[in-house]
């Protein structure tokens, strides 16, 4: 009864299906196969229909061809199937010659598709279309570097003695102290009701106190790096900043790492170097036509080159007394602006640039204290060319008695943090990477929105 069923039945005894990229890269000429895709391309002549198949498994697309009464209603943005031999056509190139093709679903742009054949549309105009985005080349070519950086992540985290941890999405901490949070309620006003004892707060029925999507995993990964010594976790965080800005999203994902036994900045700055470089130098291979296609054979020069190192105080001084940037006195002590960050970053030869040291009153509670100074922390960013920080981290403090000063007196959710280094306490840092600050570094993409598949922010959750 079902046309579609029907026609995979018909092809599945002949073969299975398999991807572009296997039916590209790794059939011999002369070989059946049985691929699934959309056509990107089509070009009718006398007797014969040319048209190319993508199914995203690689850039590339197939060439099929095909005899022009079998492949009659084929069109540009349809998902077809197609059973054929591979050969190789006059240019050289592998082709498909098409036994059978079948239409999948057709793609009529006349009735609303926002995308005509062979057109390339600004990423402003892709980023309205973000359930059809995956279809087009640039966004297909993101998300398979987004997911060959992710495995290498994996692989060098595995290398190098780090165990992967989930940490909880739901929270009862705002870790960055910042009050950026989403809070997390019960839809189900019948529960909340049925829940709550009279005069407490709706809000907190549900458990008993309020709770949020986490900031940041940080203060869980670092309970269990007193178990583990060697730790991290990559997940979605949420911040509610009322930013619309090239570089915020309202949802993203940030890769934290967290060591146990650690008393030297230098041990967290090793780390993050040495990840950088060697994901970064495997997914230039794995990832190589993908990469070059979206950067245009971009400069990656300062992977053999070491990061730069600064302390706030230096970088302070570059900004005031070397690169006049205005206002810097009346800043000083205080966070850099985004204009800060990249003077800097240009100051040092366009070099991934830690700065260190920081005044005590920008950093969250959690920063340990300098030896040398007790008005600087050991907390670190990492700043790069055309994006500005891509990582934040440092010590933690692990004397018990001055992380209760500064913790707020009143909060209760933060007595589990302090027993952690009440009993069997050890020094511990770590930091986190925005992935998708790290994905705009990487291939030059202006604006984090084109770098995660459905991005969040202010007044924009309709997807
Ligand atoms: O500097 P942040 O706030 O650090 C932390 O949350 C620490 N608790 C991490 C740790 O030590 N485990 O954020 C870390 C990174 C930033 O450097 C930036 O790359 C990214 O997260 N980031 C954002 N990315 C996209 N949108 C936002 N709104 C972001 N806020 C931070």
């Amino acid at each position: 009864k079902n046309g579609t069923v029907l026609h995979q039945v018909k092809h599945a005894y002949a073969t299975m299906p398999e991807t572009v990229n296997k039916v590209l890269n790794q059939h011999s000429v002369g070989k059946k196969a049985f691929i699934q895709g959309w056509i990107k391309s089509v070009r009718k002549l006398k007797n014969h229909i040319f048209f190319n198949i993508n199914d995203g498994s690689t850039r590339e697309a197939i060439q099929v061809v095909a005899e022009m009464e079998a492949a009659q209603n084929i069109r540009t943005g349809a998902s077809v199937s197609v059973l054929g031999t591979l050969s190789i056509a006059p240019n050289n190139q592998k082709e498909l010659k098409a036994e059978n093709v079948q239409l999948i679903g057709d793609c009529v742009i006349t009735e609303g598709y926002p995308f005509a054949p062979r057109k390339v549309y600004p990423p402003e105009y892709v980023r309205q279309y973000l359930h059809f985005r995956p279809r087009t080349n640039r966004f297909s070519s993101l998300l398979r570097v987004r997911s060959n950086l992710l495995t290498e992540v994996t692989k060098y985290f595995n290398e190098v003695g780090f165990i992967h941890i989930n940490t909880p999405i739901i929270t009862s901490n705002d870790c960055e102290g910042g009050g950026e949070v989403f809070t997390a309620v019960p839809a189900n006003k019948e529960l909340i009701k049925q829940m709550g004892k009279p005069g407490e707060p709706t809000e907190k029925t549900y458990f008993n106190s309020e709770v949020y999507l986490t900031v940041s995993g940080q203060l869980h990964l670092e309970a269990v790096a007193h178990g583990l010594s060697k730790v991290y976790t990559m997940g979605p965080v949420f911040r509610a900043e009322n930013s619309r800005s090239r570089l915020h999203l309202s949802e993203f994902y940030m890769l934290e790492a967290e060591l146990a036994f650690i008393n030297k900045i230098s041990e967290i700055l090793n780390v993050i170097e040495n990840l950088l470089k060697t994901v970064t130098r495997r997914v230039l291979e794995t990832s190589q036509d993908d990469i070059n296609y979206l950067t245009n054979n971009k400069d990656f020069s300062w992977l053999d080159k070491p990061f730069v190192i600064l302390t706030y105080d230096e970088a302070i001084n570059i900004l005031s007394s070397k690169l006049k940037m205005p206002d810097t006195d009346a800043r000083s002590e205080t966070e850099f602006s985004k204009e800060d960050e990249l003077a800097v970053v240009s100051y040092c030869g366009n070099l991934p640039t830690f700065v260190i040291n920081w005044p005590k009153q920008v950093k969250a509670f959690y920063m340990r204290e300098c030896e040398d100074n007790p008005k600087k922390v050991s907390a670190l960013d990492l700043l790069v060319p055309g994006v500005g920080e891509i990582v934040g981290g440092g010590l933690r403090e692990n004397t018990y008695e001055k992380l209760q000063k500064n913790i707020p007196s009143d909060d209760k959710n933060f007595e589990w943090y302090l027993e952690l280094r009440k009993f069997g306490g050890v020094p511990t840092g770590g930091f986190g990477l925005g992935f998708e600050r790290y994905l705009q570094f990487l291939l030059d993409i202006e604006n984090i929105k084109d770098a995660i598949p459905f991005p969040r922010w202010p007044h924009n959750c309709q997807l």
